[in-house]
C-alpha cells in the first residue's frame, strides 16, 4: 500500500469506526433492495421483533402488514422455530451437502415431498427463491438437452410475472413493466404472451387462452418448459387469475410435449387458501419452486422439487448428473427452521386463518372501491390489494401507515398486504384503515 492509499485506508477506517451512528453508517455504506446510495430516504431501525409486530429502534411498534415480504407465516421470535434452531445450533450449523447427507435435510424432504403435489418425488435445496427458479430452468433445459434435443431451450411465460433478480430469472418476469428491462439486451431470449384477462373466481374462456395456446402450437419444437407463477402474479403485480387458465396451461403443456414449471415462492404454504396455489386447479407440474415461507421467514432457503420423470432423466441421460450445486445446500440450521415450520403447518390452523384474514379484507378493504383514483380492489386468501390508477407516492403512503401502527411496503400502483396468518381481527383491521386511508391521501393527487 503506498503512503497516499494508507491515508485514504485510515481515513476509511477512521469514518467507519466513528461511533455506530446506525442510521448515518446505513445511509452511507449499505446498499437496500432497489435502493440508491445517494439521497436516500433514511431507513427505519427494527430492534427487535415478537409476533406480528416490529419494535423499533426509537421505541414505536408497527404491525408487519407484509410479513417481511411474504415469509413470516407464523410471526416473529416463534417459541417453535426458535427451539429448533436452538436444538440443531448445538448439533452442526452447516456442513457440506456434496458426498455427505444429514437427518434435518432428510427430515425436511420427506415433508415437502407430503404436501407436495403427488407427482413430485424428488427435491434439490437451493438459498433463496431466484436460485430455485435458475436451477429449475436448467432442470427443464438439460431435461431436453440430455435428449439430443437441445433446440428446445427457450421458455414460454406469461407478461406481468416476476420470478427473481438473477439472469435466469430475470429473464423470465415480464420484459417491459418489470424491474429488469435495462439487461435486456445481455438475458437469453424467451417467450412471453399477454397475462391473463380472465379473474380468479371467473371461467377461463377460449379466447383467454388462445394467444398462448397459438404461441405454443407454433413454438413447440423450440420451448423447452413453460414457468408461471400459479392463481397469483406476485410482483408483477398482485394479479389474481382464474384457476381454469392454469387448467388449460397444463393439457396444452401435456398436448405439446412442453415442460411446466410453477413458481409457488410467493403462493406456497397457505397463503392463497390452498397449501400450494396450484390446487386451486388441481393441477401438478413437473417442477416446482417454493421459497419465502418455506423456513417461517427464518432463513434463506428455497427448494426445486421435479417428477420422477425428469429426475430419470437428468440421472441416467446426456452427463448423467444435475449440473449444479450451492455451497449452502441443504443447510441444517434452514432446513430445521423449514421442518419447524412446516410441522406448525401440519396443526391446519392456518385452515381457519386464512379464510378468516380473508373474510377481514374483502369487508373492510370494500370501502376503497368508491375512493377516486382506485382503480380495482382484490382479495385471495390472505393477500388484499387496492390498486390505483397512478403510482403510489411512497413517503406519504409510508408516512400514513406508520402513523397508524402498521408497516406497509406500497409498489408501483398497488398497496397490498401480506400479513403473518397469527395476525388477530382486530390487528388486521389496524392495518386495512392504514390501506384506506393511504388511498384516500393519495385521492387527493388525482
Ligand atoms: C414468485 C416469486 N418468485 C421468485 C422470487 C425470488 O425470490 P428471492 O427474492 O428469494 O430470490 C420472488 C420474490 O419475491 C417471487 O415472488
Amino acid at each position: 500500500m503506498n503512503m497516499s492509499n494508507q491515508a485514504a485506508h485510515d481515513k476509511k477506517l477512521g469514518k467507519l469506526h466513528d461511533g455506530l451512528d446506525v442510521s448515518t453508517f446505513d445511509r452511507d455504506h449499505l446498499w437496500h433492495p432497489y435502493s440508491t446510495m445517494v439521497e436516500r430516504v433514511p431507513m427505519l431501525e427494527v430492534a427487535s421483533a415478537q409476533g406480528v409486530r416490529l419494535q423499533l429502534k426509537d421505541g414505536a411498534e408497527l404491525i408487519d402488514a407484509m410479513s417481511s415480504w411474504w415469509c413470516a407465516i407464523h410471526g416473529y421470535n416463534h417459541p417453535h422455530l426458535n427451539q429448533a434452531l436452538n436444538h440443531q445450533i448445538d448439533q452442526m450449523s452447516h456442513v457440506m451437502f456434496g458426498g455427505l447427507t444429514h437427518r434435518p435435510a432428510v427430515k425436511l424432504g420427506q415433508q415437502l415431498l407430503d404436501v407436495a403435489p403427488n407427482e413430485l418425488e424428488t427435491v434439490f435445496f437451493a438459498d433463496s427463491g431466484s436460485v430455485s427458479i435458475e436451477v429449475a430452468i436448467k432442470m427443464a433445459i438439460q431435461y431436453w438437452a440430455s435428449q439430443g434435443r437441445g433446440s428446445k431451450n427457450r421458455l414460454l411465460t406469461v407478461r406481468s410475472g416476476y420470478h427473481g433478480d438473477t439472469t435466469g430469472a430475470m429473464s423470465v418476469c415480464d420484459p417491459l413493466t418489470g424491474m429488469h428491462h435495462l439487461f435486456t439486451n445481455i438475458l437469453p431470449q424467451h417467450m412471453f404472451v399477454e397475462a391473463p384477462r380472465c379473474r380468479f373466481g371467473e371461467p377461463c374462456e377460449a379466447e383467454d387462452i388462445h394467444d398462448f395456446e397459438a404461441i405454443l402450437r407454433e413454438h413447440a419444437h423450440e420451448i423447452a418448459a413453460v414457468i408461471l407463477e400459479p392463481i397469483v402474479q406476485g410482483a408483477g403485480g398482485m394479479r389474481m387469475y382464474a384457476a381454469g387458465y392454469l387448467s388449460h396451461v397444463h393439457e396444452l403443456c401435456k398436448q405439446h410435449n412442453v415442460l411446466l414449471i410453477f413458481d409457488e415462492i410467493a403462493t406456497g404454504f397457505g397463503r392463497t387458501g390452498k397449501y400450494f396455489a396450484c390446487e386451486h386447479a388441481d393441477v401438478s407440474p413437473d417442477i416446482m419452486c417454493v421459497g419465502k415461507a418455506l423456513t417461517g421467514g427464518y432463513m434463506t432457503m428455497a427448494a426445486t422439487m421435479t417428477t420422477r420423470q425428469v429426475a430419470d432423466v437428468l440421472s441416467t441421460q446426456g452427463p448423467g448428473v444435475f449440473m449444479h450445486g450451492p455451497t449452502f445446500m441443504a443447510n441444517p440450521l434452514a432446513c430445521a427452521a423449514a421442518s419447524a415450520s412446516l410441522e406448525l403447518l401440519e396443526t391446519n390452523t392456518w385452515k381457519t386463518q386464512i379464510p378468516q384474514i380473508e373474510e377481514i379484507l374483502q369487508r373492510e378493504l370494500n370501502e376503497a372501491q368508491s375512493i377516486r383514483g382506485v382503480a380495482d380492489v382484490r382479495v385471495l386468501g390472505a393477500i388484499g390489494v387496492i390498486e390505483l390508477e397512478a403510482p403510489v407516492e411512497m413517503q406519504a403512503a409510508q408516512r400514513i401507515s406508520t402513523d397508524h401502527g402498521v408497516w406497509l411496503r406500497p409498489f408501483g400502483k398497488l398497496i397490498y398486504t401480506m400479513p403473518p396468518y397469527v395476525i388477530t381481527p382486530e390487528e388486521l383491521r389496524q392495518v386495512t384503515k392504514a390501506m384506506v386511508s393511504i388511498a384516500n391521501d393519495q385521492s387527493k393527487l388525482v
